[in-house]
């Protein structure tokens, strides 16, 4: 294969260099389009293009495949935990025994908040979204860590390890300030989900012990959630990243992305779709005709993705794990046979069959939270405490990367051409 693409343009032909990926992915060098000829390209939402090379996380949307670091998913959801897994992400390895001891102790020793951000939580209505609360304490922090002594490295390492170590903390302070319960302080003999489980959920007048099919389900969860290349969030990441802003600022971006409905906002979209499916009888059909539709803005939520043209992989795990997590904790949910439902019926129907439509991985995580206990508005902020490692080794990895520049995409211009300035009194 010619290692150049030719673009013949009206007034001129120029070579392009293809690059090729480790997997064979191919694409058309155009860093010098603009320079060599004058034009830029265009591509609304990215859809072709890529924006940066990253070893991180390898996706192939038409076999379902999605490795870390190379590590199938479908092994590290088996046998690694979220630490270990955010360990590989951020570091490009596996930790040796003494390493990953090294990380999980120096996390436990962050977990906890400065005493004055307790009280920005005074200032939240009971029924603040979580999501907003997360970002908003997640900024705050640069204000309490904005003179760190160091070398970049090692304020951006600590960074990284006080990011994992607190957001459980403040994912659960949120939790806590909507229901009026006092704040659990985190308890460094506990593991890392163990923990969040305990700060979530116990209470200052009894003992607390987490059930362990818990504390397994969350961390399978969060391995599945922990990175996903190029996606909305991660690559508002990497472009705030880029102006050299903290990386408390570019997480908090990266939350904020995460919020939108088509994004990690989607999981709670989908318990309240299956909620309303269940209160109009579970016509499961009648959803996916509305989702059919052009007149009607419904979208099967949970369903879809730009990447995905076959199974999610993940929903395929996590699709296991309900029933498994449900069985074992002695409860059954109606959401979930309405979902199983709603799953048949869609993959059977000629719309999601041509458009290439499956399960996401939101689509089941839902059920395995309120099984957990998590009330719906927090969906959202545990798939954030998933994806902050991800996050933090994308954020990571274009710190270290000396080609990168200040991300700054360019526009075609369709607006007015050159216009007069009108006196007010002459306006019509
Ligand atoms: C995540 O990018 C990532 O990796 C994201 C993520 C990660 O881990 O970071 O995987 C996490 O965000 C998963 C996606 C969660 N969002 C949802 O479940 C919301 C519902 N899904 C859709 O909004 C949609 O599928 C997206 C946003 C996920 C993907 O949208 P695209 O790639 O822009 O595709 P599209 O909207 O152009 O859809 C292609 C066609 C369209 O029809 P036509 O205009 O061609 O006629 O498929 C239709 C869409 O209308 N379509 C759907 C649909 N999803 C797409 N129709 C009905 N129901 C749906 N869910």
């Amino acid at each position: 294969m010619a290692n150049t693409a030719e673009l013949k343009l009206s007034d001129q032909t120029v070579q392009l260099p293809i690059v090729e990926g480790s997997e064979g992915e191919k694409a058309v060098d155009i860093s010098t389009l603009r320079q060599k000829t004058g034009y830029i390209t265009l591509d609304p939402a990215y859809v072709n293009t890529g924006a940066c090379n990253s070893a991180i996380t390898f996706i192939d949307g038409e076999k379902g495949i999605l490795r870390y670091r190379g590590i199938p998913i479908e092994v590290l959801a088996e046998r690694s935990n979220f630490l270990e897994t955010s360990y590989l992400l951020m570091y490009g390895k596996l930790p040796n025994a003494v390493e990953l001891e090294k990380f999980t102790s120096r996390i436990r020793r962050h977990t906890m908040v400065h005493e004055d951000i307790k009280r920005f939580y005074d200032g939240f209505s009971r029924d603040a979204h979580p999501m907003a609360i997360l970002a908003s304490v997640v900024c705050s922090l640069s204000a309490f860590y904005q003179n760190e002594k160091g070398t970049p490295e090692e304020v951006g390492e600590l960074t990284r390890i006080r990011l994992l170590a607190k957001l459980p903390t403040i994912a659960a302070y949120a939790y806590k300030k909507s229901v009026g319960q006092p704040f659990i302080y985190p308890d460094n003999n506990r593991n890392y989900c163990e923990n969040f489980l305990a700060m979530m959920f116990s209470l200052p007048a009894e003992k607390y012990e987490a059930d362990p099919v818990l504390v397994e389900v969350l961390n399978l969860l969060l391995i599945l959630h922990a990175d996903h290349e190029q996606n909305c969030s991660t690559s508002t990441v990497r472009m705030v990243q880029s102006s050299g802003a903290t990386t408390w600022a570019s997480i908090t971006a990266g939350i904020c992305a995460l919020s939108g409905p088509l994004h990690g906002g989607a999981n709670q979209e989908v318990i309240e779709m299956l909620e309303q499916i269940q209160n109009e009888g579970g016509k499961v059909q009648k959803y996916v005709e509305m989702a059919k539709s052009k007149e009607s803005k419904f979208k099967l939520m949970g369903f879809g993705h730009r990447v995905y043209k076959n199974f999610d992989p993940r929903a395929k795990i996590i699709k296991i794990a309900c029933d498994k997590v449900l069985k074992r904790m002695n409860v059954s949910d109606p959401l979930l046979d309405i979902a199983k439902e709603l799953e048949e019926a869609a993959l059977k129907d000629s719309y999601f069959i041509e458009k290439k439509l499956y399960p996401n991985v939101d689509f089941y995580s839902g059920i395995i939270y309120r099984a957990m206990g998590i009330p719906v508005n927090t969906f959202t902020v545990m798939f954030a405490l998933g994806r902050l490692p991800g996050w933090l080794a994308h954020a990571k990895e274009l710190s270290e990367d000396k080609s990168t520049k200040i991300s700054r995409p360019r526009q075609i211009y369709v607006g007015p051409t050159l216009a007069e300035y009108i006196p007010l009194n002459e306006r019509k």
